[in-house]
């Protein structure tokens, strides 16, 4: 156990001897000054507590209560004060002391606070420990790559972290990194210590939706038989990341807009106003404009959104990220599967190098896990990669429309266990299925055209809806859907 070291400012020799007496008897190292001067001078030292007299010979206590607030903010002082003064002793709270004591006073009371103090102490500095590793975890340190783009979000959520009540929209494609970017903005910011609140708007009832979202009070529907505090109650003093905000329903859209602009909200069935201090980060992968055409989406929510908006490149924009990507999933997931990979050999990477990601940042990690899984030895190689990846290997792979001629493998079924061939031939077997070749032929070609049906169709001599039909068939239509900037492209 380190000993407490302790600061004693006292102006009058005998207490100021005794007391130091008393702690030292107590095992802390305290040492004695008699003015703020003196105390001034010591402050940089390595303290852990200050007992600080209230009337000293060269000014007053608080102002060098505010001085120690300045020059060590985490430093606990406790104000030693004459029972006259109980008015300063409001104020020294006030101003950040931790905690005072009447003059005169028994020194058994003084022990006590001051072990309370350092238990105090001990809290708050274990609390900055795990908010500075939640922060190295979340913040800026977390969003990894050296691409250009990579930098300019780094530099998108810096600068918006630093305006702190704006609110947010972060747009790219599914598995970009908008999560990413939602919490690494939060954590940057003010509120990094307050409350982190998600709702994906997908997939859930509009009335429960708007219940999570803003409470309700007991009796407001059939089913609330107590009063609830939604996400924007709980969130306050922090952030609420509204996933999916293209989902939201649109009377929900008006009610949100309300809150956006005038800060208050309603719970449902309430009548009450309800003021709280969030700041709202929203993403989606959708294309907003897109859905306000269609109605589908309030136009001012869309400004008052994109007032602050940012864009999450996919990741075939910015593939000078992969090999550090990789490398740092890799390290991540060493430490999840408890393995050692040291290596990722150069034909792995010259394939990641060429593959389109449709499935961004969160495919590469995916494809990583599944190679470490299924994978031997301390390197990743490229056979260890899934087939539309592997497919990308211009040595490897005939052209598709050939019809890449493949073998089905022992039966252990999926894309996974199959290969390409080099010859005309297919090797038929027990467990050969027509369907699992037509599946991987498609999820190759829709990975060699990046995720373009109609280049896909021709690479596989199909038109678009036939390819649209077979990716459905199939249950690949999410994984290759079409985003924003793809779509129109391929319309
Ligand atoms: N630049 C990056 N550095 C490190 N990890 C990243 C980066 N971008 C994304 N990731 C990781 O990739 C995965 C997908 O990212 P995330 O969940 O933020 O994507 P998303 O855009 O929210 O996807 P969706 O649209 O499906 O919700 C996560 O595991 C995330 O940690
Ligand atoms: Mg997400």
């Amino acid at each position: 156990m380190t000993t407490n070291r302790i600061l004693v400012v006292e102006d009058e020799l005998d207490l100021n001897r005794a007391l130091l007496h008393r702690l030292a008897a107590e095992e802390f190292a305290a040492e004695g000054v008699r003015t703020t001067a003196e105390a001034r001078g010591l402050l940089g030292d390595d303290w852990d507590l200050v007992l600080l007299d209230m009337r000293l010979p060269d000014g007053d206590g608080l102002s060098f209560l505010r001085e120690v607030h300045e020059r060590r903010p985490e430093l606990l002082v406790i104000l030693m004060t004459a029972f006259s003064s109980i008015e300063d002793a409001v104020t020294a709270i006030k101003l950040g002391a931790y905690d005072y004591v009447r003059k005169p006073f028994d020194f058994e009371e003084l022990l006590l606070r001051v072990r309370q103090a350092l238990e105090t102490m001990v809290l708050r500095r274990e609390v900055r420990a795990t908010r500075e590793r939640s922060k190295r975890a979340h913040g800026l340190g977390a969003i990894v790559g050296q691409s250009q783009a990579a930098q300019e979000v780094r530099d998108f959520v810096r600068r918006v972290a630093a305006s702190d009540a704006a609110t947010v929209l972060v747009t790219g494609e599914s598995g970009s990194g908008k999560d990413l970017v939602a919490k690494a903005i939060h954590h940057e910011s003010r509120r990094g210590d307050g409350p982190f609140m998600t709702i994906t708007c997908t997939a859930i009832s509009e009335h429960l939706l708007e219940s999570e979202l803003f409470g309700h009070e007991k009796g407001a529907f059939t089913d609330a038989r107590s009063q609830k505090n939604g996400l924007l109650e709980l969130a306050d003093g922090g952030t609420v990341f509204l996933d999916e905000i293209g989902d939201l329903p649109l009377p929900l859209q008006a009610k949100l807009l309300r809150f956006l602009q005038e800060k208050t909200f309603k719970r449902v069935g309430g009548t009450r106003d309800i003021t709280v201090d969030v700041r709202v980060i929203a993403a989606t992968h959708q294309p907003l404009p897109t859905l306000v055409k269609e109605g589908r989406f309030r136009q001012d929510l869309y400004y008052r959104l994109k007032v602050i908006d940012g864009m999450i490149p996919p990741l075939r924009e910015r593939l000078d990220d992969v090999p550090l990507l990789a490398r740092s999933f890799v390290q991540d997931l060493n430490r999840e599967l408890r393995r050692e990979i040291r290596h990722i050999s150069p034909e792995a990477e010259q394939a990641m190098l060429r593959y389109g990601w449709p499935g961004n940042v969160r495919e590469l990690r995916n494809a990583l896990e599944r190679a470490m899984i299924l994978g031997q030895g301390d390197t990743i190689r490229i056979d260890a990669l899934p087939f539309e990846i592997r497919a990308t290997d211009p040595s490897r792979t005939p052209p598709a429309a050939v019809a890449a001629p493949a073998r089905a493998d022992d039966g252990r079924g999926g894309t996974f266990g199959s290969e390409v061939a080099g010859g005309r031939f297919i090797r038929l077997g027990e467990g050969f299925e027509l369907e699992t070749l037509e599946r991987e032929l498609l999820t190759q070609a829709m990975g060699v055209a990046n995720g373009n049906k109609t280049r896909a169709g021709r690479l596989l001599g199909l038109n678009r809806d036939q390819v649209r039909y077979r990716l459905e068939k199939y249950g690949l239509l999410e994984q290759f859907s079409p985003q924003a900037s793809k779509s129109v492209e391929d319309a």
